[in-house]
């Protein structure tokens, strides 16, 4: 065909670009993660994650009405429990008037408009640092599934519009929707970690909520018996073609940009929104090399929520959301 074809003829100028370009990033496309702590006035950074704190309800309330003003429309809520309150069975969790109950009506009261997703797992609730009960060495699945249905009522009780599991037993999506729908939350939607792969990457969140495995006798120092094997590509479609088939409204492949072949297979194969997060890891990663000057902070950063998005990311979850939407306007 050449030189009768020139593909060089589309990027001869921005405007070109900017006619044909594929994919735009825009503040839509976010959920934001929220780390929440007991107390007032306490913004306090994670030392793993630059430029990203831990906040007390008080200035949670003030970063979402931020966020409203910037453009975004959605968080994810995470809460830091203190150790007294943990306990094998994340009892805290189903508190009624605990602090992530609290968050979830801090946030609607504050912004009723915005989109509030919640994280449903036992690990920041667990003396052990996992995201179901420890017995005899193994995770209990059923009875892990049971109590992350009683914590999703509790979260939609409290007006959570999404609740986010992200523990990986099985079954616990169709475990979770019937206990919405026997409690009336019909329109409370899921969102569910469907290929959560056991990842290193997930170092800085577990700095951030002091929720790691403890290193205790006949306690699993992983989560390999749960999350996914990195290895693994078939898994992924059968994990996520169950939790659709089980009543997932959203579903998700985490990490993010060390599995975009895994986006693009699962956005092939599902027709529910996909959603990437692009985790704690990752930002650390970046963070870590502009401070260094080895990279570009706003072009790289800009280049991986485009890479995410082009592999058939519907939602990121990015803790670079805000940077983005400043760097857009
Ligand atoms: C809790 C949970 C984790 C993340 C989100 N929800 C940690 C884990 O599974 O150990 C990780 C998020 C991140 O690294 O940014 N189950």
């Amino acid at each position: 065909m050449y030189p009768l074809i020139r593909n060089r003829r589309l990027r001869a100028s921005e405007s070109i670009r900017r006619l044909v370009r594929e994919t735009i990033i825009t503040p839509d496309d976010f959920l934001v993660p929220l780390f929440i702590v007991e107390g007032k006035g306490i913004k306090e950074e994670i030392p793993s994650m630059p430029n990203y704190y831990r906040m007390s309800l008080d200035l949670v309330e003030k970063e979402v009405k931020e966020l409203w003003e910037m453009g975004l429309c959605a968080v994810l809520l995470f809460v830091k429990v203190p150790d007294e309150l943990k306990d094998n069975k994340g009892s805290e969790a189903i508190n009624p008037n605990g602090l992530m109950q609290r968050a979830i009506k801090t946030v609607k009261t504050a912004c009723p408009e915005m989109l509030v997703m919640t994280d449903v797992a036992l690990d920041p609730f667990s003396s052990y640092g996992h995201d179901g009960i420890v017995a005899d060495g193994q995770i209990l699945n059923d009875e892990t599934s049971e109590i992350l249905a009683k914590m999703s009522v509790s979260h939609a009780q409290a007006g959570a519009d999404f609740v986010a599991p992200s523990d990986m037993m099985d079954g616990r999506i169709l475990t979770i929707r019937e206990a919405l729908e026997d409690e009336g939350f019909q329109n409370t939607g899921i969102m569910s970690y469907s290929a959560k792969y056991a990842s290193a990457y997930y170092g800085p969140f577990r700095d951030a909520l002091d929720s790691a495995p403890v290193d205790i006798k006949n306690i699993p120092k992983d989560k390999k018996t749960y999350q996914m094997d990195s290895a693994n590509r078939f898994e992924a479609i059968r994990e996520t073609q169950m939790d659709v088939d089980e009543g997932a409204d959203i579903v998700m492949v985490k990490p993010g940009l060390p599995y975009l072949d895994i986006v693009r297979e699962i956005k092939n194969e599902v027709d529910v929104p996909v959603a990437v997060y692009q985790v704690s890891g990752e930002y650390a990663m970046l963070k870590a090399a502009a401070e260094r000057g080895w990279l570009d902070h706003d072009a790289v950063m800009m280049e991986q929520l485009l890479a995410i998005k082009r592999a058939g990311a519907n939602v990121i979850a990015s803790y670079f959301a805000k940077d983005v939407v400043k760097l857009l306007s």
